[in-house]
């Protein structure tokens, strides 16, 4: 199916959580959609649910930079060489201490939330470059201004996609091309399940322990929809990571004493 002169996004990791939601959004909107993801099967019960007239489906593993310029060809070949947005979205979490992780899972999230950040603005810029107004939309995530522990290399990933995503802000301008970084506060998607090989603890349990607030993909999908019609460069989903980027901002001692807390280890 062909986008016919209607604006168009790429999202990765569209097969589930906020990547689906986001692209539900936009189809809703009347974009055509190119829905990005590692995962074959989720892919096709994601385009049933919105319509083989508005999306294209791409089976790509962000990390392999050979199947970004395969699957971005396939893309333009249907929208006409445009691209509105892309969206690098698709990420993974291992919960637990940084010591239990295996070099694996350390790996694995540095390769797919920062690399495959990397690769996606890389792959997708001649296109954006190409079509006027475009926007690069990276998804970060509160932990990306905040130190959370058992989350250390989910950190670090994300602290990165911020700092990169401010970089070419500025680089880009120089094509006409805007990008806006997505911190996400916590959103009810599979990632909270995520764990690690070193143990048995999940981040939704954590959470449920804390009483944290958890937010839906439609409201971070509604963020990313105002983001991309939007002037700022930073755009956090949900409240609770606004009330935390102030505290982080103006009380980081406070921030740090609670986060030792949390484990149960000594607050200073
Ligand atoms: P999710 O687990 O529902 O969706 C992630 C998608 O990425 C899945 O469809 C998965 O198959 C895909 N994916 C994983 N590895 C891939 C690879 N190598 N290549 C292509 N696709 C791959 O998770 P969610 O929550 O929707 O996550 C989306 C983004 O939001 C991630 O970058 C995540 O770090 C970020 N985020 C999520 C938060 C949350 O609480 N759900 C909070 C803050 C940020």
């Amino acid at each position: 199916m062909s986008a016919n002169d209607r604006k168009t996004i790429f999202i990765t990791g569209a097969a589930s959580g906020i990547g689906l939601a986001t692209a539900k959004r936009f189809a809703r909107e009347g974009w055509f959609t190119g829905l990005a993801d590692v995962d074959g099967p989720g892919l096709k019960r994601a385009a049933a649910e919105i319509g083989a007239t508005s999306c294209s489906q791409h089976v790509l593993d962000v990390r392999d930079r050979e199947a970004w310029k395969r699957e971005i060809a396939a893309f333009a070949s249907l929208s006409g060489g445009r691209l509105d947005a892309l969206v690098n979205n698709a990420g993974v979490a291992h919960y637990g201490f940084f010591e239990d992780q295996s070099d694996e899972e350390i790996d694995r999230q540095f390769d797919i939330n920062l690399k495959g950040v990397a690769n996606g603005a890389r792959a997708g810029l001649d296109l954006l470059k190409a079509t006027r107004g475009s926007t690069l939309v990276n998804v970060a995530s509160c932990a990306g201004f905040v130190g959370a522990p058992k989350m250390a290399a989910y950190c670090a990933t994300k602290f990165a996609v911020k700092g990169l995503s401010e970089a070419l802000e500025a680089e880009f301008s120089r094509h006409g091309i805007a990008v806006r970084c997505i911190m996400p506060w916590f959103v009810d998607t599979p990632i909270l399940q995520a764990g690690s090989l070193g143990s048995n603890e999940k981040m939704a349990d954590r959470l449920r322990a804390g009483g944290a607030q958890v937010y839906t993909v439609e409201e971070a999908a509604d963020v990313i929809w105002k983001a991309i019609h939007g002037k700022d460069l930073n755009w956090i989903v949900g409240k609770a990571g606004r009330q935390l980027a102030f505290a982080a901002r103006f009380m980081p001692g406070s921030v740090r004493k609670r986060a030792r807390e949390g484990l149960g280890g000594p607050a200073s």
